[in-house]
Formats: structure tokens, sequence, C-alpha cells
């Protein structure tokens, strides 16, 4: 298949690129980053210029579409809220659009934190409460490729994973200050269930496969705390978990309102692909298999600037 991913210099659409690309035609885009490899085509674009996504599928001609590009930081979302409409509501849209016409599959990349966390293992017929900037755009965003395009897929998402900056999940996080002896704030009254980049890849393509639309949920099929989370980490990676300060959201500081439970239950999926979804132990245990055969040091090459 020749698959378009949008935004392969981020956390999720750099390892979907790489994960696909040993079966399939893969042409992943970037922005700001450039990123060198000969593992996929790098294709670079500012999908906001006037005729890019146009221009994109011209000269992709994709099967299916996996649209990651987003503004996914929550300060960068309040600070510049026009930006984040943007990128994260009329892209989408567009890129809907155009992809309906041309007749391939199209997965959009969405978030759990369209609930506002208040009760938690929401399903997808749950109402949603967007709380921030970055959430209400994310959810207009799931509503205008509805609209768009029925047939598409929109995956609610949580992940981590080693990424192309070295910084952009939790995991990250936690490994970084951990391993440099420096501590870290662990939440304990936040919860999530994240799973591992690297696995959302072949549940992607299964999505694909079984030709799916509407909404699904793709998450781990377990639901920790991020200070449980920091611990499962710092003990696979032999680090030192006193490190991890267990901290109440409210005691953080933070500027952005957080959804506190943000657990998803994922059955819909499971019941449709007649298969459960990785939980965190395999993801853990792949992410550490990844850091052991020198993985987040490889895509750390594959920067250019
Ligand atoms: N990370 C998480 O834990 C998480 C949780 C829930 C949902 N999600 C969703 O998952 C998706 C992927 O998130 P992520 O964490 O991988 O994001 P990320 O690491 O911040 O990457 C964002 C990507 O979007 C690209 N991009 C931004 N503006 C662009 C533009 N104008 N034109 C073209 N590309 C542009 C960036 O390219 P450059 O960097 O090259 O500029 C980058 O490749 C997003 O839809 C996000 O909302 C993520």
């Amino acid at each position: 298949m020749r698959i378009l991913i949008t935004g392969a210099s981020g956390l999720l659409g750099l390892n979907l690129a790489l994960e696909t690309a040993h079966r399939h035609s893969v042409f992943g885009t970037v922005n700001h980053h450039t990123l060198k490899t000969e593992a996929f085509t790098v294709i670079q674009t500012d999908l906001l210029a006037p005729g890019a996504v146009e221009h994109l599928l011209e000269r992709t001609q994709p099967d299916w579409v996996i649209h990651c590009a987003a503004l996914a930081n929550l300060d960068a979302c309040e600070a510049d809220p026009l930006l984040a409409r943007q990128l994260n509501t009329n892209l989408p849209r567009t890129l809907a659009k155009h992809v309906a016409r041309g007749g391939a599959r199209m997965i959009h990349v969405s978030t759990d934190a369209v609930f506002d966390g208040l009760r938690g293992d929401y399903s997808e017929d749950d109402p949603t409460n967007p709380v921030c900037v970055y959430s209400r755009t994310k959810l207009e965003g799931e509503q205008a490729v509805t609209e768009a395009f029925p047939a598409a897929i929109i995956a609610r998402v949580n992940l981590f994973g080693w990424s192309l900056t070295g910084d952009r999940s939790l995991a990250e996080f936690f490994f970084n200050n951990l391993s440099q002896g420096r501590q870290a704030m662990g939440f304990t009254d936040v919860f999530f269930c994240p799973l591992l980049a690297n696995h959302m890849a072949g549940i992607f393509i299964r999505m694909l496969e079984s030709n799916l639309s509407g909404i699904y949920h793709v998450v781990s099929s377990e639901c920790l705390s991020k200070y449980e989370f920091g611990l499962r980490l710092a003990e696979l990676f032999n680090l030192d978990s006193r490190l991890i300060i267990p901290t109440p959201l409210a005691q953080a500081g933070l500027k952005v309102p957080r959804s506190p439970n943000l657990s998803l239950s994922c059955d819909k999926l499971v019941n449709t692909l007649s298969q459960p979804l990785p939980g965190l132990q395999a993801g853990m245990d792949k992410l550490y298999g990844l850091y052991q055969n020198g993985y987040p040091q490889v895509l750390r090459s594959m920067r250019s600037s």
C-alpha cells in the first residue's frame, strides 16, 4: 500500500512511519524539522500553506492516509488559539475533504482529552467536554473530519515511546530526569492508558485493512496514574524511583487545565478486531527492547537540524 503519514517528525508519526515502512511504501511529511532517513520518503511541507494538501495528495497518490500532524502542545495551543484551530480543526477538515474525493482511506488521530476526566472509563458514545484550547480544537477536528468524510476513522489515542527530539513523551520525561539523577513530579491523581507508539502502528494497519469507520478508542488495555507509570519505567530501566515525587495535580501549578481521569474503554475496537490490545507491560518491555537495540540513538541521528 502507499501510505501517507503527516507529522512524521512527531512522536507518533515517526514511529508509525518506521514500523510500516518494512511492508509498505511510506511518505512522511515534516514541517520545521528536517529528517534524514532511507526508510521512507520524507516530504517537507507546511500543510497550512495554500494548496499544500492538494499538492501533497497529487504527489503521493496514497491508498491510506494517517493524519498525525497537529499542534499537540497544550501551552502552545493556549498561547495561540488561532493556530491551534488552523492545525487541529481546519487542516483535518481540508485533508479529509480531499482524501474523500480521491478515494483513499483515512485515519484522523485525535485524543483521549476530548473528555473532562471527571468520571473515567469512557466509551465512544459518552458525551465529550473538553477543558482547554487543545482539547476543544481537537474535538472540533473530529467533528470536521466526520462531516467532510464520514467513512474516515477517528482514533482517540494516548501514547508513549521514543522520539526524534528525545523529549516528546512522558516515558522520555521520566527516563531523561531519572537517568541524570534529577527529581521528577509524578501525578498521583491523573490517570491515562498509554499505548506504545510502535504498537499503535500494527493496530492502525489492521483498522485500515478492516475498512472501519467512525470513532474508536485506541489505547492500552491497562490504565494507571502518571506516578505509577514513572515507577514502572524506573523499575524496568533500573533507575532510582525515589526521584519520582508523588504529586497531586493541584500542587503542580500548571497553567492549562488537565482532565484528571482519562481512562478509556477500548471494548469497541477489541470486539471489532476480535483481538486484545497490548497492555502496558508489553509496551514497556518493547520500549526497553528498543532502548537496548539503540533505537533512541537511531532516531536522534535522523535529526539534521
Ligand atoms: N503525544 C501524546 O501523548 C498524544 C496524546 C493524545 C493524542 N495525541 C495526538 O496524536 C497526534 C500526534 O501527536 P504527537 O505527540 O506525535 O505530536 P508532535 O510530536 O507534537 O508532532 C506534531 C507533528 O505535526 C507537524 N506539524 C505541525 N505543524 C505543521 C504544519 N503547519 N505543517 C505540517 N506539519 C506540521 C510537526 O512537524 P515539525 O515538527 O516538523 O514542524 C510534527 O511532525 C496528534 O494529533 C495529537 O493530538 C498525542
